[in-house]
Parts: C-alpha cells; structure tokens; sequence
C-alpha cells in the first residue's frame, strides 16, 4: 500500500508526557505528581451552572464565536484585571480549551515557511502545532540562571527575515517561570523592531504567586499586535469542561473563527454556561485554591532542595522544576526508575524541549500528604543513588 501518512505527522513525535504516561497505566499505588491539572473539582455552583442548563434544555450549538453572554464575561474579566477593552461581538472567540485557541492563532497567522519563535522548557503544543500549520519553529532555550525567563538577547539572536511571530508562555509550563511588567516591556520593544505577532498563552495568570500578573496585550502597542489566549482550566479547576478563549482584533479573530467554523463549529453549550458562572461568582475559590498551591509549592521545594535537588522557586503555575544533574541520571532514566522503584510519577524535563534534560516536572497540583509522601519516597530514592 502506498505511504499513507502525511510527512506533516510523521515529523511530530507523540507527546513524551504521554509516552510517560503509558507506563503509569496499571501500576498500583502509584503517587503522581504528573499530571498538569488541578487535583481540585470544579467548584459545586460552577458544576450546578451546567446541571440547569440541561435541566432548561441547553442541548444545541452557539454562535460560532461561541454564546454572546459569556464573550460579555470574558471582556468585563480583561477590563478588570488588565484594563484591556475588547468587542464581545467581534474580538473574542470562545475555543476548545486554550489548546484549540493555539492551534487556531497558529493556523490563522502562519503561512509555509514562516518561522514562529519558541521559548524552550514550555509546554508541548507549541512546536507540533506550528509544524502541522506548515510553519517552522525556531527555539530560544531559557536559563535557570536566567530564572527561565526569555531574554531580548536570547531572542534576538533567532530573529530572521522568516519570523513571523512569537509565542509567550508565562507563567510557565514546566518551569513555574513568571516575567513582570518591564522584562515583558523589552519584549515588546523587540517586537516592534521586527514587526512580530504575539501569541500569548496566559492560562496561569490567576495562578501567579508573587508580584501582579502582566497581560502581555496590555503592554503599550501591544494589543493590536497580540493574541492573547486563556481560558477555565487551570484557575477554575476545569480541565475537563474545554472552555478557553482567545482575544485580538476582529481580523485575526475572524480568521481564527473561520477554522473553528469548520473544524469544530462551537464549544459546548453546558460549558459555556458553566464558564458564565465561573467568571461571574468563582473569584473566591480560585484565591482560595490559589492559596493552597502556594502552601504546596513552599512544601515541595523545600523538600527538593532540602534532599539535594536544586529547585528554582516556581513564581506562577503549579509546578516545581528540580535540577536531577547530581544523580548523574538522564531524566528519562530518573523519572522511570523512581516510577519503578518508588512508585512515584513524576515527567522528565526533556519531554518540554532539549533544553529541559537535566530536570523534571513536578506537579504540586496533589493534597498536601501527596506531596508529603511522594517527597518522602523520593528522598530515599536520591539517598539510594548517591
Ligand atoms: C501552558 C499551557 N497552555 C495550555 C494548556 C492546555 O489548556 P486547555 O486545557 O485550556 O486546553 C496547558 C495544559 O497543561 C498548559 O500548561
């Protein structure tokens, strides 16, 4: 049979958080810390949103742009925390998640062979996406010295006469980086210079833990220049519901409502009633889940370092990034044999770019004795290799 497989597919490989993850299945008594989602359920009046809705015979398809009233909440939660104006009637989309609103930015802004500039340890879509869009990806490694924030040296130094944008991941995923108002401000001025388009991925803002969150668009000229991405996930403790949303003009919202159009046609209509609900009353228990992310963090990096691990001090998100260069292990082979011998999951730092070996992942979106115990297992696991 001839090769079926478009060459697009076959550069991407599959996920190595995925590929991880493989190996968890079926193990008892495993404690992971892998997983990059909030250990928490939606808050009950958010859950109980969506049971109305069905009760009142929400069952059909929205807007394409997704329902009218929560565009309206996603402007008025911009205005408040950022003092950023958008239309709800033509400069927001409601996405799949914000792993839909990246895809669609993505697909919207970039044409073959144009380059989008990456900034290495981050999460996993980013580089595949830009790929099956027909775009290069290009790296920019970040530095724990550098608190694994992205330099304007270091992206300078990737800027060609092919990039056509860049994409910010702050807080971080897998780092727990942050960037403030001013390190973000040099970023723009780079922008400027080259005439670059911004994808902003943004979903941890809410769970940023010192210092104010920055929204990259609310940076002067920045607005018009930049897709900014969030959506209920993380903050909201609703993974499962897919609701993200993107902001920008109405041109590259309208192209980015086209693919969605066609390729998904609308979010669900019981999440977007429940995201209503969440954005309009969920303020309280996202500062409260916030505050026992920070009660967790402080417990696991000190943990980490206390055994050895060098732990940069995570400033957003809900994840720790333990240097595991003493052990004299790649990260692979650390991450599988505390899975073998330990029992405890954690992901290898190579699965969120090159520049991630020498460090893992973990999660402290787990309960306090969770993280205890993985803690406690993995100090003897260190012990044991040293
Ligand atoms: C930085 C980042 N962006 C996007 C996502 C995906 O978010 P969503 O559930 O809204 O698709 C994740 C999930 O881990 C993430 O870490």
């Amino acid at each position: 049979m001839r090769e079926v497989i478009a060459e697009r597919a076959k550069r991407v490989p599959p996920s190595g958080i995925r590929r991880f993850f493989e190996l968890v299945m079926g193990m008892e008594e495993v404690i992971s810390l892998g997983v990059g989602e909030p250990d928490f359920v939606t808050p009950w009046h958010i859950r109980e949103a969506c049971v109305y809705a069905l009760e009142r015979g929400y069952t059909m398809y929205t807007s394409n742009y997704g329902m009218l009233e929560l565009r309206e909440e996603i402007a008025k939660r911009l205005e408040r925390d950022y003092s950023l104006s958008y239309d709800p009637a033509d400069e927001i989309l409601v996405t799949v998640g914000v792993s839909e609103g990246y895809d669609l930015a993505i697909r919207a802004l970039v044409d073959p062979g144009d380059q989008v500039v990456v900034h290495e340890p981050s999460y996993v879509s980013y580089k595949p996406c830009t790929i099956f869009a027909g775009g290069e990806p290009v790296v920019v490694e970040t530095r724990v010295d550098d608190e694994f924030k992205l330099t304007p040296e270091g992206l300078e130094k990737k800027i060609t006469d092919k990039t056509k944008a860049l994409i910010l991941s702050y807080p971080n995923n897998p780092t727990g980086a942050t960037m403030d108002r001013k390190e973000l401000e040099e970023i723009a001025d780079i922008v400027i210079e080259h005439d670059l388009v911004v994808v902003s991925d943004e979903v941890y803002d809410k769970l940023t833990y010192e210092g104010e969150p920055c929204s990259f668009a609310s940076l002067n000229g920045m607005q018009e220049r930049t897709v900014l991405l969030n959506g209920m996930s993380k903050a909201y403790a609703m993974t499962g519901w897919r609701i993200g949303y993107a902001a920008s003009n109405s041109e590259v919202i309208e192209a980015m409502m086209k693919i969605h159009q066609y390729g998904m046609l609308c979010a669900p209509i019981m999440s977007q009633m429940a995201a209503i609900e969440a954005l309009r009353n969920g303020e309280r228990e996202v500062r409260e889940m916030r505050q026992q992310y920070i009660e967790r963090r402080n417990l696991i990096v000190r943990r980490l370092n206390e055994m050895g691990l060098e732990c940069f001090n995570p400033k957003g998100a809900f994840y720790a990034f333990p240097s595991i260069r003493a052990i004299g292990l790649s990260s692979e082979e650390f991450a599988e044999e505390l899975l073998r011998k330990k029992k405890v999951a954690v992901v290898p730092g190579n699965a969120f770019g090159d520049c991630g070996e020498g460090f893992v992942r973990c999660s402290y979106a787990a309960s306090i004795n969770d993280i205890s115990e993985a803690m406690d297992r993995m100090e003897d696991f260190v012990k044991d290799c040293l």
